[in-house]
């Protein structure tokens, strides 16, 4: 299952002895091409940038780095190895072995998950696009491009299952995935969290933290499915999607250790004295990922939904990790949902967006218990934490309604006047894009952030990760 380098697309699926296909995303990748050099991080398309590349599947030695120009990057299709006699994991099918080909009545099912999936991936790097304007290190700036390639790489993994599996249907929507771009008042990304921009860093790393994260929990979702091509896409994409969200926790964390720095210097946790000094203040970045983590929290849909029943009871998408429960089909468990209207008790497969959503939510506590030790260690008692869930919603049954961060009802005009408190102002925006200034000398750094902890692939800090020209 080595990855053939020596073609046009790099792959480890056998393109070479299947011409129509080969052809078909030949075809599409200058396409591909285009998209990146106009959507991409285009001004620093001559810069040589110390990046990985996927060489193998295997969870041992599976990268290589060094140094790229970005469009010369390899994009490419890896899958994970098959498991011999695989049996679906869940739902109707559960038992029975996977299938290798769309079963004729999901295809729709399918194709509509595949494509959603895919449409996220080239969403972030156009969001993403001026970043590196601003970046405050190399290492950063290192860092940024390497999420950046491989979204455009997991936009290739969805591709090739439209252009393999679903005819000429994928190839168009394989063409439409390019069409439609972030923030496009006529033609935006499919989810919404995809469409805000992300302009400043500290949005950037909010995001790698709780939207990436939910990007691993969406493809361990779909590494469980019946439709083995997809399981094993996925589970190499979740290989790759660690370091995005590695990005995200360290660059949270970097921030905050800044800031606790400029505090312990002025000796004050006065948020003006701390913002004067160029570093950001705690309730800022409390602002910050509330709305990350709220607007993260729609995308898995409403916690009542017929869909997510029938992507279960299909085989379609499973829960994450689903070897972790006992009962994998489901027939008949319920499940108790808090809606404003209090318990609500629903049929299981009805709420499996809610059971995602859930552990979801614990996943996200770990970063933030260690943001939080890294407080305390300084002596002071404002732990940052998520809100409720039930906070700043726009989709599912807790969606507009006027909720505090501790989750209670709360009258309207009181929420509309504190939701400053809560959510990031223009003022708040204005500040920190007043800190987003590019830094480029090796090793040095922002006032506003920390720097890492060691630097990538055993390198030290201040190497020279990005060369530009
Ligand atoms: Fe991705
Ligand atoms: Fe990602």
């Amino acid at each position: 299952m080595s990855i053939n380098y020596s073609e046009k697309i790099p792959n480890n699926v056998d393109l070479a002895n299947d011409r129509k296909l080969q052809r078909a995303l030949e075809h599409w990748q200058p396409h591909f091409l285009d998209w990146w050099r106009e959507q991409g991080p285009n001004d620093f398309a001559s810069d040589e940038v110390y990046l990985r590349t996927a060489i193998g599947v295997d969870a041992q030695g599976w990268a290589s780095y060094g140094h790229v120009k970005m469009p010369d990057y390899r994009w490419g299709i890896f899958l994970a190895e098959p498991v011999a006699d695989r049996t679906i994991g869940f739902g109707d099918h559960f038992g029975e072995p996977v299938w290798q080909q769309v079963p004729g009545e999901l295809r729709s099912q399918f194709r509509r998950i595949i494509v959603t999936q895919g449409d996220t991936e080239p969403a972030s790097v156009e969001q993403q696009h001026l970043l590196g304007l601003t970046c405050p290190s190399l290492y950063d700036l290192r860092n940024l491009f390497q999420v950046n390639v491989e979204e455009g790489r997991h936009l290739w993994a969805m591709v090739y299952l439209l252009h393999a599996y679903f005819g000429r249907d994928g190839r168009e929507e394989a063409e439409a995935l390019l069409g439609r771009h972030s923030g496009d008042a006529d033609n935006p990304r499919i989810l919404g969290t995809f469409n805000e921009p992300i302009s400043d860093w500290l949005s950037f790393f909010m995001f790698t933290y709780f939207t990436d994260r939910d990007g691993k929990f969406q493809l361990k979702s779909l590494a469980e499915s019946g439709f083995d091509p997809l399981a094993r896409t996925c589970r190499f994409m979740l290989t790759e999607e660690a370091h995005h969200m590695f990005v995200g926790e360290t660059g949270v964390g970097r921030i905050v250790k800044r800031t606790l720095e400029v505090m312990k210097e002025l000796a004050t946790d006065d948020p003006a004295a701390i913002r004067a000094h160029g570093a950001i203040d705690l309730q800022t970045i409390q602002r910050y990922l509330n709305f990350w983590f709220t607007s993260s929290l729609d995308l898995f849909g409403s916690e009542v939904s017929s869909n997510s029943a029938s992507s279960f009871a299909n085989g379609i998408k499973g829960r994450p990790d689903e070897s972790q429960y006992e009962d994998h089909v489901c027939a008949d468990a319920t499940y108790d949902l808090e809606t404003p209207g209090g318990i609500e008790s629903v049929n299981l497969r009805n709420a499996m967006n809610e059971v995602m959503r859930s552990s979801y939510v614990k996943d996200c506590e770990i970063g933030i218990k260690r943001w939080n030790m890294q407080i305390k260690r300084a002596g002071y008692e404002t732990p940052l934490r998520l809100p409720s869930s039930r906070f700043h919603r726009a989709i599912g049954s807790w969606s507009n309604m006027p909720v505090d961060p501790d989750g209670n009802i709360m009258d309207r005009d009181a929420y509309e006047r504190q939701l400053v408190e809560w959510l990031p102002s223009e003022s708040d925006q204005a500040f920190v894009h007043s800190l987003m200034h590019r830094v480029t000398e090796p090793g040095k750094m922002a006032g506003w952030i920390a720097p890492p902890d060691r630097g990538i692939n055993k390198l030290p800090v201040d190497y020279e990760y990005v060369r530009s020209h």
